[in-house]
């Protein structure tokens, strides 16, 4: 029974640890012809996010909630999608920087229309290009400038991000440090499952499996035990 328990102990945590994942999950648009001709939407130089690279390590700035700001936006481009399957977006960091994430995807259309999106886009793309130029990170070209007019599902993704701590340290109460943070964009698998969770599925199915069986297993070697016992009264046993 001590193995029934542990196996028991070990599903029920691995169910509970998922701390620090926040997600947004969408159904991919259909294609636009994205108009590269278009000045406001050339070169926006967001970081891109598409199937061939749905992984990406990145710093998010983060700061206090206000009441004219719920915390800072950072914006990010969803390419390469399939039209009408459903994805997730999760964003991953670190316990030890509490923050409070809010995940939104805007599609091309909403964003052109919406004048304080499409300002929010270009003010955290300047500061990005700015910051990765002094860092001498390369940036890679972007698509929208050498190509003739494409064709694809693209979405806008919102990160805003909001402290969520209290400190006695006044640096940390004014200055809130940059979270480190993973964004990943998961497909569904036949629009019902992310695909990046199937290994762990298929581990806790097969620990339950196990543990089904094991307690069968020991629960028939009980009653086997209880019967002999009481086929077989002490005093037999005894002579002989
Ligand atoms: C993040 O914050 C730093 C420090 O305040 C700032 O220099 C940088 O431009 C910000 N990055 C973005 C993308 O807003």
């Amino acid at each position: 029974m001590m193995l029934c328990q542990y196996l028991f102990f070990l599903l029920a945590f691995s169910f509970i640890a998922t701390a620090n994942v926040e997600k947004t999950i969408f159904i991919a648009p259909q294609p636009l012809t994205i108009p590269t001709a278009d000045p406001t939407l050339d070169d926006l130089g967001l970081e891109r996010l598409s199937s061939s690279s749905p992984v990406l390590r990145t710093s998010i700035n983060a700061t206090f909630p206000t009441t004219e700001s719920p915390g800072t936006d950072s914006w990010y481009f969803l390419e390469n999608l399939n039209p009408g399957q459903r994805y997730e977006v999760r964003v991953c960091w670190l316990a030890t920087q509490p923050t409070a994430f809010t995940l939104t995807t805007y599609t091309l259309l909403q964003v052109i229309e919406e004048p304080s999106l499409l300002s929010s886009i270009s003010l955290y793309s300047q500061a990005y290009i700015a910051a990765s130029q002094s860092n001498a990170v390369p940036r890679t070209s972007s698509s929208f400038h050498d190509q003739a007019p494409t064709s694809d599902s693209v979405l806008f993704l919102r990160i805003t991000a909001a402290a969520d701590y209290y400190s006695l340290d006044t640096m940390l109460m004014e200055n809130v440090p940059a979270v480190a943070a993973d964004v990943i964009l998961d497909p569904f698998v036949f629009n019902i499952f992310p695909r990046s969770l199937i290994p762990t599925a298929c581990y806790i199915c097969i620990v339950g499996c196990l543990a089904v069986v094991i307690g069968w297993w020991v629960l028939r070697g009980l009653l086997w035990v209880v019967d002999y016992d009481s086929q077989h009264p002490r005093d037999d046993k005894k002579n002989k």
